[in-house]
């Protein structure tokens, strides 16, 4: 029986995993130095903070999610396991009334998480984060599960970068500042070419009569939609400007825009979201139909395009949210604003040809170790283990062969696993104090104590 990963989920394998750690590590940094800190959240929640955060009717939540009824009584203590014990728990009498009560009422039901913005902000409310000085900006990382049909940029087991600012301000600097942070770190990793769309979708005083107008004018032309389009004029008409069908374009461009529909706070908002983006250099262009996939959001949305990426292209999404925390029972003052970049887009844009350098490893280091050290007897085993650990204590790749094998057979092994030197340890270079270097890329060698050794390989 030959087991293979399941449909949608792929493993990461080195060299690739080189470079996510860099992007990683470059995140860290980058967001290090705006403020934020890390926070770890779980990877399953109860599924109801994802219904009621990013929305019951979104696609993610209706059909996406990953979902089970947790065996265990939501009622009782773990311990209690028979089915005698938990009906005495509950107070049910019979095992026909057990049988007969809603799954609902007796289990938790538990999803893979399919984002971490409603994490976040159920921890900073379980965790009383109010209370703490300033806004509180979180960053995270980690993957995230939605059943979508795989394809190139798209699957089912999938890495998210993402960070999160919560406080009782929502400034418009604030959203610039996010954006900035987010284009500081696509700047370090020499991503090229991406493209940062902007929009305002109001907030509950302006957009309730906007959607109502759209959904008229969707009314008006339903027979000419698509089944998808045709359903969210109930569901949720602005989804329906995200359409990418051909056949529908023309008849949303002709469609009523938010723009036109932004009460003057909402308005006074967005314009200066754009002013501070210039006040930091920041280009953007500004997109009517960018309205997002999740229901938390209002007033500023922004999604980042890379190249390489075919129909997947955003490689990053995020908003304002000022009412989830509220939502989910929460200070009614706190307001929220965040993004999450999809690493297994950001990592592939990176690997295009001619784009950023895509290298896990410092520029100018090989693939393979610095020294492979090729030991031949008991004695030089003994002391290649030694020397193979104060070259690694100070910081070289070492190879040291786990057995002993024929000179050639071992010598081939370091040219095919990319070694920069071969040190060679054989009766006559312990007999003599030294070692033998062989440098592989042209052959030559010279036998060095092991104080020039080091000299060397740090020259190099
Ligand atoms: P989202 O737009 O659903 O937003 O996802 C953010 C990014 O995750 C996308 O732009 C994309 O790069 C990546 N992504 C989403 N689904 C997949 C998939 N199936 N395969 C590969 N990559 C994917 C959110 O998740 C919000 N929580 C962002 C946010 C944070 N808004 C405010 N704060």
């Amino acid at each position: 029986m030959k087991f293979q990963a399941i449909k949608g989920v792929r493993d990461i394998l080195p060299p690739d995993s080189a470079l996510w750690n860099r992007v990683e590590q470059t995140a860290r940094e980058v967001f290090g130095t705006f403020g934020f800190a890390e926070i770890r959240l779980p990877i399953f929640e109860p599924t109801d903070l994802f219904a009621r955060s990013v929305g019951e009717e979104t696609d993610i939540v209706s059909k996406e999610m990953f979902s089970f009824w947790d065996p265990f009584d939501k009622r009782l203590p773990y311990e209690i396991g028979s089915v005698e014990a938990r009906m005495r728990g509950m107070n049910v009498q019979s095992l026909e009334e057990y049988g007969s009560m809603a799954l609902g009422d007796k289990f938790q039901q538990i999803s893979l998480r399919p984002e971490a913005t409603a994490s976040v902000v159920r921890a900073y409310i379980e965790h009383g984060m109010q209370t703490l000085p300033g806004n509180v900006k979180l960053y995270y990382m980690g993957p995230m599960f939605r059943r979508e049909r795989p394809q190139k940029g798209r699957y089912r087991q999938f890495y998210q970068i993402g960070a999160e600012v919560l406080g009782t301000s929502d400034a418009p600097g604030i959203d610039a500042e996010v954006i900035e942070m987010l284009m500081r770190l696509f700047e370090r990793l020499k991503l090229k070419g991406a493209i940062l769309n902007i929009n305002s979708i109001g907030d509950k005083n302006c957009r309730p009569a906007y959607v109502e107008k759209l959904r008229a004018e969707l009314q008006k032309v339903r027979e000419q939609l698509g089944e998808d389009s045709k359903r969210r004029i109930e569901t949720n008409p602005l989804r329906v400007l995200d359409s990418k069908l051909e056949s529908e374009q023309g008849i949303i461009e002709k469609l009523p825009r938010i723009a036109d529909h932004l009460c003057a706070d909402c308005r006074a908002h967005y314009d200066e979201v754009k002013r501070q983006l210039g006040l930091r250099g920041i280009a953007y262009q500004e997109n009517w139909r960018l309205v997002r996939g999740l229901d938390y959001y209002m007033r500023t949305t922004f999604e980042i395009t890379a190249p390489g990426l075919g129909s997947q292209n955003a490689v990053c999404g995020g908003g304002r949210y000022d009412g989830l925390v509220e939502l989910l029972g929460g200070p009614a003052t706190t307001k929220g604003i965040g993004f999450a970049i999809g690493t297994d887009r950001l990592v592939l844009s990176l690997q295009e040809p001619g784009e950023g350098a895509a290298q896990g490893r410092p520029a100018g280091k090989a693939d393979g170790p610095d020294v492979y050290l090729a030991w031949f007897g008991a004695a030089a085993q003994s002391a290649s283990i030694g020397l193979a650990r104060r070259l690694r204590d100070a910081g070289f790749v070492v190879e040291l062969p786990a057995v002993e094998m024929k000179f050639g057979k071992s010598l081939g092994l370091a040219d095919r696993l990319k070694a920069r030197h071969a040190v060679i340890v054989g009766d006559d270079e312990l007999a003599a104090g030294v070692v033998t270097v062989k440098r592989l890329s042209d052959g030559t060698q010279q036998k060095l104590g092991e104080q020039e050794l080091f000299s060397y390989l740090r020259a190099i």
